[in-house]
Formats: C-alpha cells, structure tokens, sequence
C-alpha cells in the first residue's frame, strides 16, 4: 500500500508542469546565485545591510550595501550588468534577472 503511494507521488512530480514555479526559483537565486548570495551584502529582506565595521582614524566607518527592493527596472539592470565597488558581477541570464528583479521587488 505505501509502495502505491510512493509511486503515485513520483508520478505526479514527474507530471507536474515546472517542478518548482519562478519564484521559488528566484528565491535560491537570491540567496545562490552561483556566487556569493545577494542576501549575504543586502540583507535576507533586501533591505540593505551593514557589511563591515572599519575603523579608520580610530573611528568606526560603516560599509554598507544598499536597500535593493523599491530599485527600478534601470537601476537592477545596471547594477548586475555593471556592477560597482564590491558588488561582484554574475553571470546570470536575462531570465533569471528577470525573475530575480521580481522576486526581490515583489516579494521580499
Ligand atoms: C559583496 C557584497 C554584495 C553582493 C554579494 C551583492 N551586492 Fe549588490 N551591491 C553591493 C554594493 C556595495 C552596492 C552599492 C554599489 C554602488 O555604489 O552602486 C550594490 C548595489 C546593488 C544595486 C544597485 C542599488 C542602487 O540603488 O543603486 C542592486 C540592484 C544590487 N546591488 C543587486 C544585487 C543582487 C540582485 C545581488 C545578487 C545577485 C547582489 N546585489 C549581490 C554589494 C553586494
């Protein structure tokens, strides 16, 4: 009886359209994007983080990335095609950008 229903799991996973939607897909994106993770610099509510404390001239500098959810279509682009001062440039494609663009404005 259980081999029964753990055939017709595996069934209906195979069946299924996509295995996992878009933003599901979006979501490992943003904390793998074969790369070090977004969240890792912006924050898991892409909300901007504190990357470093710095002490320069005995005094604390905060090194920070900035709040990515309320960013334009432009800006998003910009930035991971072109990207500047520690923000490392991915190799990702127009699609999962696109996703990416949308998980992080929509859903985060
Ligand atoms: C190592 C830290 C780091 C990682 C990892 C990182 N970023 Fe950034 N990001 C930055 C910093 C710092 C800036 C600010 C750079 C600048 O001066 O424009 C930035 C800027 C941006 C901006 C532009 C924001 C604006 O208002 O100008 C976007 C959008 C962005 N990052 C998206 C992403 C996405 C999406 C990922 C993952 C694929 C990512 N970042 C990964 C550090 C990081």
């Amino acid at each position: 009886m259980r081999l029964i229903f753990i055939l017709f799991f595996l069934f209906s996973a195979l069946l299924a359209d996509d295995f996992i939607t878009r933003m599901e897909y979006a979501k490992l994106l943003y904390s793998n994007p074969r790369g070090i993770g977004c969240n890792k610099c912006h924050g898991n509510d892409a909300r901007g983080e504190v990357i470093a404390n710095i002490k320069v001239k005995g005094e604390i500098k905060k090194f920070s990335a900035p709040s990515i959810n309320n960013a334009t279509r432009a800006v998003f682009f910009k930035a991971l095609n072109n990207p500047k001062d520690i923000m490392p440039k991915y190799s990702l494609t127009d699609e999962e950008m696109e996703s990416l663009y949308e998980y992080i404005t929509k859903q985060l």
